[in-house]
């Protein structure tokens, strides 16, 4: 285990630019100073100058070992409370209050769609295209699609399904550059796999790539941690686009209820 000194990794950022660091930067940057840090004391103990990656146990073998995977939905993680109980028949509002919440990056991301006065759907979309991060983080444009098909405009799910694979490619016409945060998340030698390149190039072509570009676009103006939105302001928007089922989510018998019932109930290991 890497113990970290708070005043040595402090001592590594430059003066000045410690000020304007957000928690985000910081945690970033210690994830990165520990990465380093366990490197060293591995070719330490090896007895190597430098360690090699790859060469006997790689870093993401150890990483595995001392927390879950990075894929692992938000309901999915340690946690210190209990889940508020659901009621019998849920409904989307009480996911978003019982198992979504704070959801602020959703809630901003359909907020902006509205004051920009962008289709009805498109807010809709917006609401929704982050949501089963909670349940899954692979591959989640696909996943998030899947999860509401059985209840939205077609068009919907399938700007949902592309806007994962859309985020890593610049569109001027529609101002959406590529976010810096992509290169600190991913690196700034990232290129995304095949299949995310052809799901991007398939979209592209298609009479429907709106759909899913609008949603990047209003990904990027929803990290703000000084707006807080309440799930109610979309109350009548989502009661007209969003098929509610009178069973509640989960007991429709829908091809994705067993997903809804997965979020409503991540304690139950049936
Ligand atoms: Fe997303
Ligand atoms: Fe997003």
């Amino acid at each position: 285990m890497v113990e970290v000194d708070r005043k040595t990794f402090l001592a590594t950022i430059p003066a000045g630019a410690l000020a304007v660091m957000s928690h985000e930067d910081k945690a970033e940057e210690l994830e990165h100073y520990m990465e380093e840090e366990l490197d060293k004391k591995i070719a330490a103990r090896r007895g190597e100058a430098d360690g090699e990656a790859g060469s006997i146990i790689t870093l993401d073998e150890l990483e595995q070992e001392r927390r879950a995977p990075r894929g692992t939905g938000n309901l999915f993680r340690p946690r210190e409370d209990e889940f508020p109980p659901m009621p019998d028949k849920p409904t989307l509002l009480d996911f978003f209050r019982l198992r979504f919440a704070p959801a602020n990056h959703v809630l901003q991301s359909a907020t902006h769609a509205l004051n920009t006065g962008q289709p009805e759907r498109t807010v809709m979309a917006c609401l929704m295209h982050d949501v089963v991060l909670n349940l899954i983080k692979v591959d989640h444009g696909w996943w998030g699609a899947q999860l509401v098909e059985p209840y939205v405009d077609e068009r919907i799910a399938w700007g949902i399904r592309y806007h994962a694979a859309l985020r890593f490619y610049p569109d001027e016409e529609y101002g959406y550059e590529y976010p810096e945060m992509y290169n600190r998340i991913f690196g700034h030698d990232y290129v995304p796999e095949p299949y995310i390149k052809e799901a991007y190039e398939y979209a592209r072509k298609h009479r429907w790539y709106a759909e899913a570009r609008l949603i990047t676009v209003n990904d990027t103006y929803a990290f703000q941690d000084d707006m807080d939105v309440d799930i109610e302001v979309f109350t009548d928007i989502i009661g007209r686009n969003f098929k509610q089922p009178k069973e509640g989510l989960g007991y429709d018998n829908s091809p994705v209820a067993h997903m809804w019932r997965t979020i409503a109930f991540p304690n139950r290991p049936l």
